[in-house]
């Protein structure tokens, strides 16, 4: 029997789309499943690909059927099932063979395996894979963590089966252990951004102008054909577009307005705090996702309080004002998000590469948008600069700020939540404040616990005259 290329562990929705892209592109893939079962239905149905795909029915087998020095893929829930798996192979496998996980890891999980993998046993490589189960069958978006070498013997095969950007595949090396998660997580918080904000310009066109489902799918249509050109855009306009065949009413109006999420956005969120980068517009979002599971709670504050949502009057806010404010809150997200990852970089002295991040982004993934690849250009001339005083952007941001204050005032007033927008703008007045109120923070600090300050005049560590005055 010919040795497969690759093995892959897990026949889970995205496992098995990333096994058939595999065999795809031409490689022979070995794969097991916890049910054997599941394992023999899938290569049944693999088609004209079933050739290049055998399935195993013990761990051992599956390493068996592996050439040497072998690869496999980890695709099963993030956690200690990695763990689990990452123990059953060990005796195994040989101490040169590779064990990827493609999961949604936490990081830190990864920096540890990373760790205990250069210890003794078979490496480890670490990868972020976006782009749901389409991705995963036809091109994801890859972000890979662990050691260089071992990057660069999977290469040819990740590269093959990832999404293409100008013939460019979205497989990227980002730096040691943990790396590739990292960035996978912080995509995920910018995922939980853009999709906040674009239900936060869903609610003010539903709530605060009227409008039905099919329109505003119409103006989630126009927009993607603008500078908000993007998936999410894209899928926006194509949920609000669909009837419902029970209550023949659009499916949108039918869905409950309870979130749910797996946590990878709380963890970027977490992150970004033990980092001291502040990503609001993030926390924002996870915040909304929490807040709109609380369900009863808020009924409960709507008998209290009333409804909040009132209608706005006939041309208090335009179209063009939603598209402008999307824009600068996107810009003002993405600046958060990359000042993160570089701040990670320098913390865990991975040198993340910014403008690679952003290109590896611009296909395959669930935040692709043509904004991306103008970051990527933006991040390459202004290395040092926060993206949100890179030329290009700083421009696009001084045209929109103004229409993002518009929205937020006027929704604030109107009664309409749009937290994720909110923050993006208190950001960008913070960012935009020479002189902020601060010194106020640095003087109570003094006064209740001589912390000490520095003066405008020069020079740290002095005290207020507090005991005299106080
Ligand atoms: C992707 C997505 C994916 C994620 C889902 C669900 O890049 O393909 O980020 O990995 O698991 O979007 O995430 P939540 O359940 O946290 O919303």
């Amino acid at each position: 029997m010919t040795q497969s290329e690759i093995g892959l562990i897990g026949l889970g929705t995205m496992g098995a789309m990333l096994a058939l892209n595999i065999a795809e592109k031409g490689f022979r893939v070995a794969v097991w499943n916890r049910t054997t079962e599941t394992t023999h239905h899938f290569a049944k149905n693999a088609g004209d690909l079933a050739d290049r795909i055998t399935a195993t029915e013990t761990l051992k087998a599956l390493v068996a059927a592996i050439k040497p020095p072998r690869a496999i893929i980890l695709l099963v829930p993030a956690g200690d099932p990695v763990d689990q798996m990452i123990a059953a192979l060990t005796p195994l496998m040989d101490a040169d063979d590779l064990i990827i996980d493609a999961g949604n890891a936490n990081f830190h999980d990864t920096n540890r395996r990373a760790a205990d993998a250069a210890k003794s046993g078979p490496h480890f490589l670490g990868i972020g894979v976006s782009g749901g189960e389409e991705g995963a069958r036809h091109g994801p978006s890859i972000m890979g963590g662990g050691e260089r070498s071992d990057w660069d013997r999977v290469a040819p095969i990740l590269e093959a089966i990832a999404a293409k950007f100008d013939d460019t595949a979205c497989a990227t090396y980002m730096g040691t252990g943990g790396a590739g998660h990292f960035v996978k997580s912080v995509h995920n918080g910018l995922e939980y951004a853009d999709m906040q904000m674009i239900a936060e310009v869903y609610g003010v066109m539903r709530d605060g102008m009227g409008l039905a489902a099919a329109k505003i799918s119409d103006v989630f249509d126009r927009w993607n054909n603008g500078p908000l050109q993007s998936y999410l855009i894209e899928i926006s306009s194509a949920v609000t577009a669909v009837i419902d065949e029970a209550t023949k009413h659009p499916i949108i109006d039918v869905i409950l307005d309870r979130a749910g999420q797996k946590g990878t956005g709380r963890w970027t969120v977490i992150e970004a705090q033990h980092l001291a980068a502040p990503i609001p517009v993030i926390e924002a979002a996870v915040m909304a996702r929490n807040t709109s599971a609380r369900l009863e709670e808020r009924k409960e504050g709507e008998k209290r309080f009333g409804a909040a949502p009132q209608a706005f009057a006939d041309g208090v806010l335009t179209l063009g004002d939603l598209e402008s404010a999307m824009i600068a809150g996107k810009i003002l997200c993405y600046a958060q998000g990359f000042a993160l990852l570089s701040a990670a970089g320098d913390e865990f002295d991975w040198a993340l590469p910014l403008p690679d991040v952003a290109k590896v982004w611009r296909a395959g993934c669930i935040i692709r948008s043509s904004m991306l690849d103008d970051m990527a250009t933006a991040l390459e001339e202004n290395p040092e600069r926060n993206l949100m005083l890179a030329p290009f952007f700083a421009k696009h941001l001084e045209k929109s700020h103004g229409a993002l204050r518009k929205v937020v005032a006027q929704s604030a007033l109107h009664g309409l939540p749009v937290p994720a927008l909110a923050n993006g703008l208190a950001w960008f007045d913070m960012m935009r404040t020479g002189r902020s109120t601060a010194n106020m923070i640095q003087a109570q600090r003094d006064f209740f616990g001589a912390h000490g300050f520095d003066r405008m005049d020069g020079g740290d560590g002095h005290h207020g005259p507090w005991a005299l005055q106080g």
